[in-house]
């Protein structure tokens, strides 16, 4: 099982959307198995695949000391290759205690997926933003950190202080191989354009595949467990989202 980290320290820049539609092209299109991890409080993705259930197990389970079974906590989608782990707002509860205790506090989700590694070929981590004590989990457990960035003025704030978060890290994760760049909500503007061309400019790795903006993508939001791909599967944004897992299934050397 590959483990993809979506992060960043912005928030509304894609990263749910990302992490929601890169598991079901992944799954439908590619016939892979996929686990799509909500690490999030907010729980858009839980919530997009109607399994936002305070009754359930989630994420904080993951976080807190009387550990359950990785197995316990995954649930189904209405997509044939697809579980998840999904969240709630006791996920803030469980990473606060998880502050204030003492030994291993950001190996324990690459624990928890290392259970089930043999079931899935592909786990992905939706995180919120902010580098709280689950998004350092994320980032110990990936192979691949993808970092969605919309191309406005504060664009790169924060990504020197994250790119450092991560830096430090490495040395509890052996495993990271890539952390790219993924500029998402693109168009034709001057400015947008030019935030791309200092972005490819940069020391950061970003793939070739940007996510154009597209109204459908909002609409999409409306219309509960469907992709983009379904949605609209004309749109820009459609073709980008396919073109985005081809390229990732690239780099990581996944010829299927
Ligand atoms: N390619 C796109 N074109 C147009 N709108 C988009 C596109 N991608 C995402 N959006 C919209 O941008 C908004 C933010 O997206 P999303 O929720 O995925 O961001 P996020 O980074 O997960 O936010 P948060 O930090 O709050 O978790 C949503 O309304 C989403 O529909
Ligand atoms: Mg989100």
């Amino acid at each position: 099982m590959r483990t993809i980290a979506i992060i960043n320290l912005k928030g509304g820049v894609a990263k749910t959307t990302t992490a929601i539609n890169m598991s079901i092209i992944l799954s439908e299109l590619h016939q892979k198995r996929v686990l799509l991890v909500d690490n999030d409080i907010q729980a858009n993705a839980s919530k997009f695949f109607n399994l936002h259930d305070y009754d359930k197990n989630g994420i904080e389970n993951v976080f807190r000391n009387e550990r359950v079974a990785t197995k316990e906590l995954i649930e189904r989608t209405s997509y044939e290759n697809m579980d998840m782990i999904p969240t709630n707002m006791n996920l803030d509860n469980a990473v606060s205690e998880l502050m204030q205790e003492e030994g291993d506090q950001i190996g324990k989700l690459k624990k928890a997926l290392k259970e089930v590694e043999s079931e899935y070929d592909y786990c992905l981590i939706d995180c919120p933003p902010s580098i709280a004590m689950n998004v350092l989990n994320a980032i110990v457990a990936a192979d691949d950190i993808i970092i969605p960035i919309k191309l406005d003025k504060h664009a790169l704030d924060g990504m020197e202080e994250l790119i450092d978060v991560i830096d430090e890290l490495v040395t509890y994760n052996k495993n990271l191989e890539n952390i790219m760049c993924l500029p998402v909500m693109t168009m034709k503007d001057e400015f947008v354009l030019a935030g791309e061309k200092l972005l490819r400019e940069s020391n950061y790795r970003v793939f070739d595949t940007n996510i154009r903006y597209s109204v459908k993508v909002i609409g999409s939001t409306f219309q509960s467990c469907v992709g983009i791909t379904e949605y609209s599967p004309r749109c820009s944004a459609a073709k980008d989202y396919k073109g985005l897992v081809e390229e990732y299934l690239r780099l990581v050397k996944d010829g299927e």
